[in-house]
């Protein structure tokens, strides 16, 4: 988290606000670097500005969640610079490929299974064994992507609760101040999110957006509509990675057969979430510890008490969700 934040001084210079409304290849080099880094990027799409990380570094995928503010760890949209990218992270069906090649680069989010667990950690994919691609079709997004070489997440560059930002202007407003470069592509052409289709049994419209519907039925028939998980997210576009085993939270210590996710200093055992007490890197391991240690077939998974200020607000939400008390 500190290294992120040690960045912010040379941010500013990188910001260029006098530059015009176009950004230059050195400009696409730093950003790439920054990235690569750890560091955060204003990314400028079609639709909305992109608040931009290495989709592979789950420290840099926490610094995105805390920079919204009132954190919430909302699966987020792996960036691709086309589709030979995209299937590298993503299993892609007949489907998905008519889809792709009809609106991308374009305006158009695939859910689908994950292929590579790694390359889009499991924060960003909120412990979801799925994962959500696009290809954008800004010139700025494509180029800063390829210069990464990898794929790169972006959520809207709002702060919570706030409208998607879609001038260069509102995005720094927003956002800037966490990042470490940004990229002035002026107004964004289309202003609006992309369209969201889950591709894992019947396909399924997520979120409306910039491609219609009427559009992708053209392309592989009837969409179903988005099913709330009853049990965990009632209203919710999206369900919540839960371990099989149940959630004990709170916990002094655990009890006879039960998996220990402790926290701190004092914390002990293999899923300390984080030693230091740093919430950024406790975000980080959350999901990925919680797999492990439901992995090992305990009787319950207990844990420590997670103080509940910045990313602890989410990293509590999360826990809520997975001990089943958030309906
Ligand atoms: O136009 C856009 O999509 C913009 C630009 C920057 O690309 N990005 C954007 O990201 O709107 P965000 O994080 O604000 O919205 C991502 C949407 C959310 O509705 C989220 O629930 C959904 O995508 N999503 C991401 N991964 C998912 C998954 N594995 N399963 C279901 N929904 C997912
Ligand atoms: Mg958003």
């Amino acid at each position: 988290m500190d290294e992120q934040r040690s960045d912010s001084g040379e941010g500013e210079r990188a910001h260029r606000p006098e530059g015009g409304s176009r950004a230059l290849g050195a400009d696409v080099a730093h950003a790439a670097r920054a990235i690569r880094y750890g560091g955060l990027v204003l990314m400028p799409t079609e639709t909305v500005y992109g608040l931009a990380a290495d989709a592979g570094n789950a420290l840099a995928v926490a610094a995105v969640y805390e920079a919204k503010g009132r954190p919430s760890f909302n699966p987020l949209i792996a960036h691709v610079a086309d589709v030979a990218m995209a299937r590298r992270i993503a299993r892609f069906d007949d489907r998905a490929e008519a889809l792709a090649r009809a609106f991308w680069p374009g305006p158009l989010t695939l859910v689908l299974p994950v292929a590579d667990e790694q390359a889009v950690c499991d924060l960003a994919r909120a412990g979801l064994d799925t994962v959500a691609v696009r290809a954008p079709g800004h010139p700025l997004a494509q180029a800063l992507i390829e210069a990464v070489g990898g794929p790169v997440v972006a959520p809207s560059a709002n702060r919570s609760g706030r409208p998607s930002p879609t001038t260069y202007a509102d995005a720094v407003e927003e956002t800037g101040s966490a990042t470490a470069a940004a990229l002035d592509g002026g107004a964004c052409r289309i202003g609006l999110e992309s369209t969201v289709v889950a591709l894992l049994d019947q396909p399924r419209l997520l979120r409306p957006g910039a491609v219609t519907r009427a559009q992708i039925e053209a392309v592989i028939g009837t969409l179903a509509e988005a099913e709330a998980d009853a049990k965990r997210s009632p209203g919710r576009l999206t369900r919540h990675y839960a371990p099989n085993a149940p959630v004990r939270l709170d916990a002094s210590e655990p009890a006879d057969g039960e998996a220990w996710l402790s926290f701190g200093p004092s914390g002990t055992g293999p899923f300390n979430l984080s030693p230091r007490g740093d919430l950024a890197e406790a975000a980080a391991n959350l999901f990925a510890y919680l797999r492990a240690a439901d992995r090992t077939a305990p009787s319950g998974i207990a844990i420590a008490p997670i103080p509940d200020e910045g990313l602890g607000e989410a990293i509590n939400d999360r826990l809520k969700r997975a001990a089943g008390f958030v309906g």
